[in-house]
């Protein structure tokens, strides 16, 4: 076998999206996952027969509302906007009245002295000062002394992988009549780990349109090759110990970061997600992360970094991968700042990491670990936050009890701590210290009995409603004997949200109450089991629930990954989501993105007169699309958005949206 059909044949292979790759819960409670091999598409997965009678099933049924009725606000609605056509073309849609602009792109320069994006000469050195590839986590936080806190500010966009075909000329290659990808070079994987890791961008807003400050002092990326600090307990254990790194505590570069989320005391916190892909060769003969590395499907072939860099070659460094799959806290108001990786939140696929501050001012982080049958999270700090001193905040998220949710057919939920030395997590299963039941977070959730859940992304506190809501993507892998009660559905294909009330409205409590708000699916099939109230139009359903966020006035807003001409005739997009009252479960279309793409970060200014959203990977896939049809790859790709420019690929950009006249998103 070449390197060519080992690692990057498939075009699926490179992108390292979770329906591609087994599940990776094989523990015993209670439930056996299926293994599948590998993918030729990340969405090939969904296009079962659930998905497909689903879009052909006859649109506008008695059940849902009229699109012109839908125009009207449902009665009782949190929302007031038009809602969008649903559909797929090569652009992106927003509500009427409503302005969508491209703030930045994928290699717009960040710096006075950074090159102009060329894509047929990107280097490693244009590319670590240019806007990195694959936006996927926004947050915004206001610059210090801002005249108007919600014109003035600085962005942090995570960039969570590459897609080289989509990047780079002359990575496609036709063999026998068929697209066929070509391997990695050096150069070019140099120039992709420039265009991994995070952005922290100075923009401002003036007259309207939202613009970057290049010459600002908070201008940073950070890059698989950034140095980081190991942080909490985790830092110093021997099995952090490199060749490179005897301490245990100086790692550079963070990988494939999913989800975040700002913190009370203003930094960034996001997830490195599928960090496995990048590991290659095999650990030596009876090596004691043999069975931590299988839970987490390490190594992977899709990027194979062991082939540019030691450190990501198994065989010659075999704690690399306990380095990765952390959260990491970036403080965006000191560019010299060493970003950390906060062990004390566990070591698994993370997605966001939301918090809030609780009543008696310990902070609650919620946390998701996206992939098919794994767990849903969340992390009390030990110490209080103080409003006051935002030095004391700083090293908050080193000290606390991180704790995993096993939820109950009664509607109750209990949070079960990962704290060494109780229940099982002892010697006797292998556990010497805290070091270990973090850096093995899974394998302490199997043994204490964890609900295995449908996919957790993000989960979000709503500070205003004081509920919890947990994004649940999806998982075609469930079986009917293994349906729970909050994991409803058998070959779950469009994903659901869970709404937790902690007991006493406490955020902190070790227990609470659930239910399911919302399955999510075509509501007019009734096959699919779809849960929308009767308002939500043909337009206003979605699947596969990813990004979530609650504006200032409280209400869910919600970003899709994985809607797609085949799964539901619609592409990914912004949904609006009601929680309260008469209108709760009607969801409306706020904004839409291009073929192939996905939306993620939904993040609003303090005052909800901006919503910022990242369309990651437009134009990727193809064969999906009737009107494209065949793979969409850099010379032939199947939407050139955001420039539409010959000589230009389609590029992740961060839009910023806002509201012709000014005012109130859905207001
Ligand atoms: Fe990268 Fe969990 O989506
Ligand atoms: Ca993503
Ligand atoms: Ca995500
Ligand atoms: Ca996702």
């Amino acid at each position: 076998m070449t390197d060519e059909t080992q690692y990057e044949s498939t075009f699926g292979a490179s992108m390292l999206e979770h329906d591609d790759a087994p599940p990776q819960n094989q523990s015993a409670n209670p439930t056996m996952g299926e293994l599948i091999g590998q993918r030729f598409s990340r969405r090939g997965l969904l296009k079962g027969a659930l998905a497909v009678s689903a879009i052909s099933a006859t649109v506008g049924a008695t059940a849902l509302a009229t699109a012109e009725e839908a125009k009207a606000q449902a009665k009782g609605s949190a929302f007031s906007f038009k809602e969008v056509e649903a559909g797929v073309d090569a652009d992106h849609h927003v509500a009427e009245g409503y302005q969508a602009d491209v703030l930045l792109r994928w290699g717009d320069p960040l710096f006075p002295e950074a090159p102009a994006f060329d894509p047929t000469r990107q280097t490693p050195e244009s590319q670590a000062k240019q806007f990195g590839y694959n936006n996927d986590f926004v947050g915004y936080l206001p610059v210090p002394g801002a005249a108007d806190p919600s014109a003035h500010g600085v962005l942090f966009v995570n960039h969570e992988y590459t897609n080289p075909h989509l990047m780079f000329p002359g990575v496609v290659e036709i063999k026998d009549g068929k697209p066929v990808m070509k391997n990695a070079t050096p150069e070019r994987f140099a120039v992709e780990a420039m265009a991994h890791g995070a952005t922290v961008a100075e923009i401002r807003r003036t007259d309207g349109k939202w613009a970057l400050v290049k010459d600002s002092k908070y201008n940073r990326r950070i890059t698989a090759a950034t140095e980081m600090q190991l942080s909490g307990p985790v830092a110093g254990s021997d099995r952090v110990k490199t060749n490179a790194d005897a301490s245990g505590r100086k790692v550079f570069g963070t990988l494939n970061n999913c989800s975040g989320a700002m913190t009370p005391w203003g930094t960034f916190v996001s997830g490195e997600e599928n960090f496995h892909g990048y590991f290659s060769g095999k650990l030596p003969d009876g090596h004691r992360e043999e069975a931590n590395y299988k839970r987490l499907a390490i190594p992977s072939a899709p990027y194979a970094w062991g082939r540019f860099e030691e450190r990501f070659d198994l065989a010659k460094e075999p704690n690399e991968a306990n380095r990765f799959g952390w959260v990491i806290e970036v403080d965006p108001f000191d560019p010299n700042s060493v970003p950390k990786k906060r062990t004390a939140l566990g070591r698994f696929k993370h997605e966001g990491a939301d918090s809030i501050v609780a009543k008696d001012g310990r902070v609650v982080v919620y946390l998701g670990d996206d992939e098919r049958f794994d767990y849903v999270y969340k992390f009390v700090t030990a110490g209080r936050f103080d409003p006051n001193n935002r030095a004391a905040n700083m090293d908050l998220l080193d000290t606390g009890t991180l704790s995993v949710a096993k939820f109950a057919a009664d509607g109750t939920v209990e949070w079960l701590p990962l704290v060494f030395g109780q229940g099982p997590l002892t010697a006797a299963n292998g556990f010497a210290s805290q070091a270990d039941v973090l850096i093995e977070a899974r394998r302490a959730g199997d043994l204490l009995g964890a609900t295995k859940m449908d996919r957790p992304e993000d989960i979000t506190p709503n500070g205003v409603n004081g509920r919890v809501y947990v994004m649940l993507t999806n998982n075609t892998n469930r079986k009917e004997d293994q349906v729970d009660a909050a994991n409803p559905r058998a070959k779950n294909a469009f994903g659901h949200i869970i709404e937790i009330i902690e007991d006493g409205g406490d955020f902190t409590a070790t227990k609470g109450k659930w239910e399911v708000l919302l399955k999510c699916g075509d509501p007019s099939v009734a096959a699919v089991g779809a849960s929308f109230s009767t308002e939500t139009s043909k337009n206003g359903w979605f699947g596969m629930p990813d990004n979530a966020v609650v504006d200032s006035a409280g209400r869910l807003w919600v970003s899709t990954d994985g809607n797609g001409p085949q799964e539901t005739g619609r592409t990914d997009g912004l949904w609006a989501v009601d929680t309260e009252g008469e209108a709760r479960r009607t969801s409306k279309l706020f904004y839409r993105v291009p073929h192939g793409a996905e939306l993620c970060g939904p993040c609003f200014t303090p005052d909800d007169t901006t919503a910022f959203v990242a369309v990651q990977h437009p134009g990727d896939d193809g064969p999906d699309w009737p009107a494209f049809g065949r793979r969409s790859y850099y010379e032939d790709l199947s939407t050139r958005w955001p420039d539409f420019k010959p000589d230009m690929p389609t590029r992740p950009s961060v839009v910023a949206i806002t509201k012709r006249g000014g005012g109130k998103i859905g207001v």
